[in-house]
């Protein structure tokens, strides 16, 4: 099986998921890294024995070296993209795959001129239960697709941020971070084609001048229509609606809570992210509740013509006339396996990406529209959507 020589530009909290997921899926080599940081270079280069950089560019001169995973923070995005693929790698980015269409433009020209693959990845549509109800919906033994409804309440604001993160300017908030993943989960349900948005976008956080919260009306071209609501406050945790009790500990305090009191006793610093602390303390004493079996973002619902699905602990519930189904899906061996199992198909048979670059255009159109309906007060019309790939 021929294997696929793959770098990581931004050593951070996303990036860290690339080395675990390499060690688990067949076809990789994990084999340099770069970022800014010092100490981040030294760890990686004592855990991994891997030469790690200062920069990307320098990292992109390694010969060997055939891919690329950016997952620097969200203004680097493009150049850093576009820097690797003019090395003649290929890439995976991480999302949003840029902070303007104007900016995706220039990746996806890249691209194509480098004859290199691009692929805008992750977001949570690559999560096995969505494919799955992607699958569903694609088999048509439903009908037609009527509308989909996801929602997310995260304590997305209260995790230790770079300022980066919560400046809108930058690509920062909840319209660029996390829009990204429930536009990806609604366009691939819904079909891709995204006629307008209708969205309110809050900014109710006093210590954070970025948005916190939306409430978006999808449009589709096909007459399919989607909700998204997204909560970053972390009062209210929607794991809650599949794992039942998420409460730990005296059952006072759930993970919005837990992280809340850690800031307020000073148990976080800047890297709490990075280091995983927060996400420890979020995830509580570890025997609250029932922990799924599979990735969770979120309550998704898809109504169609003939029946409806959901998310279940062990794949999908479909609901028909006969009553309800579960549908299993595949163990769920971490984050960026679907992801990188994806990449490696379209490198190495030289397949179209399923995510590709006018895919993430279209799904940054769509965060974009939910700032500008949001800041007008009326509803955006969109022109860059693509159809769902499978
Ligand atoms: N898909 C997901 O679920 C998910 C989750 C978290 C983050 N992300 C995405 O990953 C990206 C990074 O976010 P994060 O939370 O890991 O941030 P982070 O700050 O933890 O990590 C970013 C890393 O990039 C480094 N860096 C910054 N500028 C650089 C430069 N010019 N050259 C090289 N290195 C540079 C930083 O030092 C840091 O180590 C963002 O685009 C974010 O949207 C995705």
């Amino acid at each position: 099986m021929t294997s696929i020589r793959i770098g990581l530009a931004g050593l951070g909290t996303a990036g860290r998921s690339l080395p675990q997921a390499v060690a688990k899926t067949e076809g990789y080599v994990f084999v340099a890294g770069a970022d800014l940081r010092q100490e981040a270079r030294e760890q990686y280069r004592v855990e991994f024995g891997i030469p790690t950089f200062e920069s990307v560019a320098a990292m992109c001169e390694m010969r060997e070296l055939e891919a690329v995973y950016v997952a620097t923070p969200n203004p680097h995005h493009a150049e850093h993209a576009i820097t690797a693929l003019e090395s003649g790698k290929h890439v995976m980015v991480e999302k949003p795959m840029a902070l303007t269409l104007a900016d995706c433009d220039r990746m996806i020209a890249a691209a194509d001129k480098s004859h290199r693959k691009l692929m805008v990845a992750h977001t949570r549509s690559f999560n096995p239960p969505i494919r799955k109800m992607r699958e569903i919906v694609s088999s048509g033994k439903l009908g037609q697709v009527t509308q989909v409804h996801t929602l997310r309440y995260s304590p997305w604001l209260l995790r230790p941020r770079e300022p980066v993160e919560i400046n809108t300017e930058l690509g920062g908030g909840v319209c660029y971070r996390q829009a990204p993943h429930q536009v990806d989960i609604a366009r691939l349900l819904g079909g891709g084609l995204v006629r307008s948005v209708r969205a309110h976008a809050g900014r109710w956080s006093p210590e954070n001048a970025t948005e916190g919260n939306y409430s978006a009306l999808l449009q589709f071209e096909n007459g399919v229509t989607a909700t998204l609501i997204y909560d970053g406050y972390g009062y209210f945790d929607d794991r809650e609606l599949i794992e039942g009790d998420i409460f730990g500990g005296d059952r006072q305090l759930g993970p919005g809570q837990r992280l809340r009191k850690a800031r307020q006793e000073g148990k976080l610093n800047k890297d709490s992210s990075r280091s995983g602390l927060a996400f420890e303390i979020e995830r509580g004493d570890g025997d609250a509740g029932q922990r799924p079996r599979q990735p969770f973002f979120g309550f998704t619902l898809v109504s169609c013509e003939r029946g409806a699905i959901r998310q279940s602990s062990d794949g999908v519930f479909i609901y028909d006339e006969n009553g309800r189904t579960e549908v299993p899906c595949p163990i769920w061996e971490g984050p960026l396996r679907v992801e990188l199992e994806d990449f490696y198909e379209a490198v190495t048979e030289d397949r179209p990406v399923p995510h590709d670059g006018k895919w993430g255009k279209a799904t940054l159109e769509v965060c974009l529209a939910i700032i500008q309906s949001s800041r007008d007060g009326r509803e955006a019309v969109l022109s860059h959507q693509v159809p769902s790939p499978y």
